[in-house]
């Protein structure tokens, strides 16, 4: 029995913001924002919305395509670095309430920006040991919250939004979670991070990043991470239908894709509209070409990911939806 990704869904807030809403409140312009990030636009959650309405929002979509009900689901997974709560409760027990089930396992996973690659290994692990069966992993981010508005470095990169999928099995390698590979080093985590007490607004606790530093790491553990994981599996580049990495910014995606011999059109990017949503990043690129029409049951995704930890991950998942 192998473990398979069945749906996928998202959830965008409805508030869109241009560069030109930065424009008018830093020392910034609509031309640095795109050349340095390929970033347009991004979409903020409104007043009184927080992580897990994102989240309750992708998920039930993701249960529904997976033709199920709430309540067939055995446990609900949540990566986020901007919950609803620090500490508690976590945001995958909100979710879990949003959806309207009172006995079910939920718990949050804290790996920032490789939030889902840490999902699908937390999930396929549950899967493929028999504990459980159908597995609801959700990436959700109300980073908006955490920003630090007077920092032009960092508030014009991320956005919010929420992307889900059902994790259940199959009998067919050739449908399913082929592998996922997860890493770490703390002896980073100064280079982004989210001082405690983040929540309380104050510049000094919001969300941090030495970008310049992160940029030259993060194209050469990605490159390196997606090289690995292709040659103990035996695939080319040639044999993957999509390439869907972290949205962080489209020069790295562009450099990263590049090095891997990735042809255009097998590049998914969507951080021009969505900015860097994190943990949420991957599922919603992904939704974006499920929605388009594009993700056929039977294609093969590489999804890799860099993020605050420092963590990363890459992972070989064949499509098994509709
Ligand atoms: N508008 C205008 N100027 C800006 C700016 C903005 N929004 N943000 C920074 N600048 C300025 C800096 O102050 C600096 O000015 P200075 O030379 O006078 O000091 C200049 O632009 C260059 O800054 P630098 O940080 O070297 O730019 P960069 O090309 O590295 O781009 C990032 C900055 C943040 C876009 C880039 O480093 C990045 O994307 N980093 C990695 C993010 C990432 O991958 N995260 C992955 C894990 S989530």
């Amino acid at each position: 029995m192998y473990a398979a990704l069945k749906s996928i869904a998202s959830y965008i807030p409805t508030k869109c913001v241009s560069n030109h809403d930065f424009e008018k409140i830093l020392d910034t312009s609509d031309e640095w924002i795109i050349e340095r990030t390929g970033i347009s636009t991004r979409y903020f959650a409104l007043d009184g919305e927080d992580t897990s309405d994102l989240g309750a929002k992708a998920g039930a979509l993701a249960i529904e395509r997976a033709g199920l009900k709430p309540s067939d689901i055995d446990l609900i997974l949540v990566g986020t670095l901007s919950p609803d709560f620090l500490g508690m409760p976590s945001t995958a027990c909100l979710v879990a309430r949003k959806l309207g089930l009172s006995n079910c396992p939920a718990f949050d996973i804290t790996a920032a920006c490789t939030g889902f690659i840490y999902l699908l290994a937390t999930a396929k692990a549950f899967v493929e040991s028999g504990i459980y069966k159908k597995v609801l992993i959700i990436g959700a981010e109300k980073i908006s919250k955490i920003l630090d508005f007077s920092d032009r470095s960092t508030c014009v990169l991320f956005g919010d939004g929420a992307g889900a999928a059902v994790i259940s099995t199959t009998d067919d390698p050739k449908k399913s979670i082929l592998d996922v590979h997860i890493s770490g080093d703390g002896n980073f985590s100064s280079l982004l991070q989210t001082p405690i007490s983040s929540l309380k607004n104050d510049a000094k606790q919001c969300l941090q990043m030495r970008g310049n530093e992160v940029f030259k790491i993060a194209v050469k553990t990605l490159v390196t991470d997606v090289e690995n994981i292709m040659q103990k599996n035996n695939i080319t580049s040639k044999d993957v239908t999509y390439f869907i990495p972290h949205q962080a910014n489209l020069r790295i995606i562009k450099a990263v894709g590049e090095r891997l011999s990735f042809q255009k059109e097998q590049i998914i990017l969507s951080v021009q509209k969505y900015g860097n949503t994190s943990a949420a990043s991957i599922p919603m690129a992904m939704n974006d070409v499920y929605e388009s029409g594009k993700l056929k049951n039977g294609d093969l995704m590489v999804l890799d990911a860099i993020g605050g930890g420092l963590t990363w991950g890459s992972a070989l998942v064949y499509f098994d939806g509709n």
